[in-house]
């Protein structure tokens, strides 16, 4: 009868202790919404390691708190506790749940992460490259974009690299990440679920410029995707002046750059407005500093802004895109106009 009481005591606070937990689990808004298949599979996962840990942490703690409180020595007593000898099924039976509960989360977490690596018949292939300090992301058709732009419902197979350091690609609400590392491609499979733009970042520490190593990836209707992709090819075909602009919104120099040809008014590098004095002081004509500064930065490092700051992911272009930004930013940037 006294064992029947103190069970419900422990198992009182228990409940109480492990509403406390779940509640800080459940509000705390720890994850993101799943965007992607393969996120919604580790959020199974997250969720079934979750749950076991805050029935663990009650049952423990509640244990320890009714011992504290119930058992606890008076002030005058100053005499040994009773010799205990060990208990054969309490030592087996925390021995086995807790091996039953360690291998059913590795069989789930393998079975995520086959799942979760499966690209099925007909991804989307996107080649990612990353460099100090942004991403560069190219598509089958020769387009590239620093923006990641996906289908939505379709496998994308990634296949991510870096070019001098490593990096690290991270979808929060895609769940998952992958290192980037100079001489090795790892393949990573996205299949969104939902549309949006969500944020893309360098989840690893690689330089001064780190933190401000983040694009987009957006994830589309599949016949909205299959018609940007087509409209940036024959962007690209146009007209040098206005292929150049779709190369600069492709790769995201609005975001450091201020340029009124563009509408961009970005500010972490110099404006593009007015080119000539600059070029004229490195001795170059426009088209040639233009050139230099965008696949070798750190050779003129503009004044008052630190090199090492500017990408050289860009001298990866396609030489007609390169071509064509070059003539953009020439026709647009002369200044003095
Ligand atoms: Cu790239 Cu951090």
């Amino acid at each position: 009868m006294r064992k029947n009481k103190q069970f419900i005591h422990v198992a009182m606070i228990a409940i109480v202790l492990g509403a406390i937990a779940a509640a800080v689990a459940y509000f705390g808004n720890w994850l993101p919404a799943p965007a992607s298949r393969e996120a919604g599979r580790i959020w199974f996962n997250f969720w079934a390691a979750t749950i076991v840990s805050i029935v663990i942490f009650a049952v423990v703690s509640a244990a320890i708190i009714y011992s504290v409180i119930k058992f606890r020595a008076a002030p005058d007593d100053d005499s040994d506790g009773p010799s205990v000898h060990g208990h054969t099924r309490l030592e087996i039976a925390w021995t086995i749940i807790p091996t039953i509960i360690v291998v059913l989360l590795s069989v789930a977490s393998a079975i995520v992460l086959h799942e979760n690596s499966k690209a099925g018949p007909n991804p989307v292939k996107i080649q990612g490259i990353a460099q100090q300090y942004a991403f560069a992301f190219k598509y089958e058709n020769g387009v590239q974009s620093g923006i990641l732009r996906l289908p939505l419902g379709r496998h994308a197979a990634l296949r991510l690299t870096a070019l001098d350091v490593i990096h690290a690609f991270w979808v929060p609400d895609f769940g998952q990440k992958q290192d980037m590392v100079p001489g090795q491609t790892m393949t990573l499979v996205v299949t969104p679920t939902r549309l949006g733009t969500y944020p893309l970042i360098c989840s690893h520490l690689c330089g001064l410029g780190h933190s401000i190593m983040r694009t987009s990836a957006i994830v589309m209707e599949p016949a909205a995707f299959e018609k940007w992709l087509a409209d940036q090819k024959t962007a690209l075909a146009g007209p040098p002046g206005e292929a150049g602009k779709t190369v600069f919104t492709n790769n995201g120099c609005a975001a450091c750059h201020a340029f009124t040809a563009a509408g961009a008014t970005g500010a972490v590098g110099p404006s593009l407005d007015d080119l000539s004095a600059s070029a004229t002081a490195a001795g170059q004509p426009l088209e040639d500093f233009i050139r230099e500064s965008i696949v070798a930065p750190n050779k003129v490092a503009a004044k008052g802004y630190p090199a090492n700051v500017m990408p050289q992911t860009f001298a990866q272009l396609p030489k007609d895109q390169l071509d064509a930004l070059v003539t953009y930013i020439a026709e647009n940037g002369k200044g003095g106009s």
